[in-house]
């Protein structure tokens, strides 16, 4: 059995914990996060959006509607508003003070998945992500890193809320800021990451949805990997597209979202084949919601063995 991986490196893909272990808690919840750690996932996520205060805050979405109870609560009737570019009145996270967003409980979103630990957890800080990966990293002897994603940085600094330095000075606060420690910041838009590459030396991560316009070696000067929608990896036949292999050229990881157990991909008979494929395909970490699948199929797998 071949002994490396099909990595840029050659070392084993990180298994990333899409929300924290989102598919069996409320995502984004240091309960989430903690059970990603247990079932032993490299990363954990958190999608930071900021609040009225200034505080960066683990959540997919500026709204609160559909993973909180906010809806619930009577002393927040009259924080619900309609915004530009959201469908619908909602209660968003920049309106409410951080002491106010910690009266709030996390809900399970996703049909399907556990509601029996809704109401249970609330919304965990940025600082409180980066400290339960410290305290586990120490308790457990392994580096246990994270993988924040800025959401909406762009709009929200037009709002007045400083993203940038929030987040950088929690990572400094926290003793990362350079290319070794174990933290990715991740974003979707590209100014945001050339703002950060002028401001810190901890690897950054340009999510795609679709082939990018610009080429993987414009991408590699302001980033050291690339996030695609895993869809863009390989063809109906599950040949690569060539995608992993341009990227991996320009010196850049290539790390696919997302894996979930409870949205299976009919081209493969079980998750575990899936994620193999991706591996043997040459992905350098993978983002998943029950990550216990992803840790599962890197068990006895080596480069190109997956089919023996
Ligand atoms: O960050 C990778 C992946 O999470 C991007 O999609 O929408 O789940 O944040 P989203
Ligand atoms: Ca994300």
């Amino acid at each position: 059995m071949a002994k490396n991986y099909c990595t840029l490196s050659g070392d084993k893909p990180l298994i990333i914990a899409h929300r924290g272990a989102s598919g069996l808690r409320p995502e984004h919840t240091l309960a989430a996060y903690q059970l990603a750690i247990d079932m032993g996932a490299d990363y954990i996520e958190p999608d930071l959006v900021i609040t009225q205060d200034g505080h960066l805050v683990a959540r997919h979405d500026r709204y609160l509607s559909t993973t909180t109870n906010v809806s619930d609560l009577p002393e927040f009737a009259d924080r619900k508003t309609e915004k530009p570019g959201h469908k619908g009145a909602d209660w968003f996270v920049e309106d409410f003070t951080l002491a106010e967003l910690k009266t709030l409980k996390a809900r399970q979103p996703r049909e399907g998945r556990l509601k029996r630990f809704d109401d249970n957890y609330d919304i965990p800080t940025f600082d409180e992500v980066l400290a339960l990966a410290q305290e586990m990293s120490e308790q457990r002897g392994r580096r246990i890193g994270v993988y924040p994603e800025t959401k909406h940085p762009t709009a929200l600094e037009a709002l007045g809320l400083s993203f940038d330095d929030a987040l950088l000075s929690s990572l400094e606060n926290h003793g990362y800021g350079t290319g070794n420690d174990p933290v990715f910041i991740q974003s979707f838009e590209t100014g945001n990451l050339k703002r950060l590459k002028e401001k810190t030396s901890v690897r950054l991560v340009f999510l795609t949805e679709d082939v990018p316009t610009m080429s993987f070696e414009d991408i590699a000067k302001f980033a050291s990997g690339v996030g695609p929608y895993k869809i863009l990896l390989s063809d109906d036949e599950l040949n690569s597209t060539g995608f992993i292999e341009k990227a991996h050229a320009a010196g850049l990881e290539v790390h696919p979202w997302t894996f979930r157990d409870d949205q299976p991909d009919a081209r493969f008979p079980n998750k575990i084949k899936e994620a193999r494929h991706y591996f043997d395909l040459g992905i350098d970490g993978g983002f998943f919601d029950f990550p216990d699948t992803g840790i599962a199929a890197l068990k006895g797998y080596g480069c190109e063995t997956s089919l023996e």
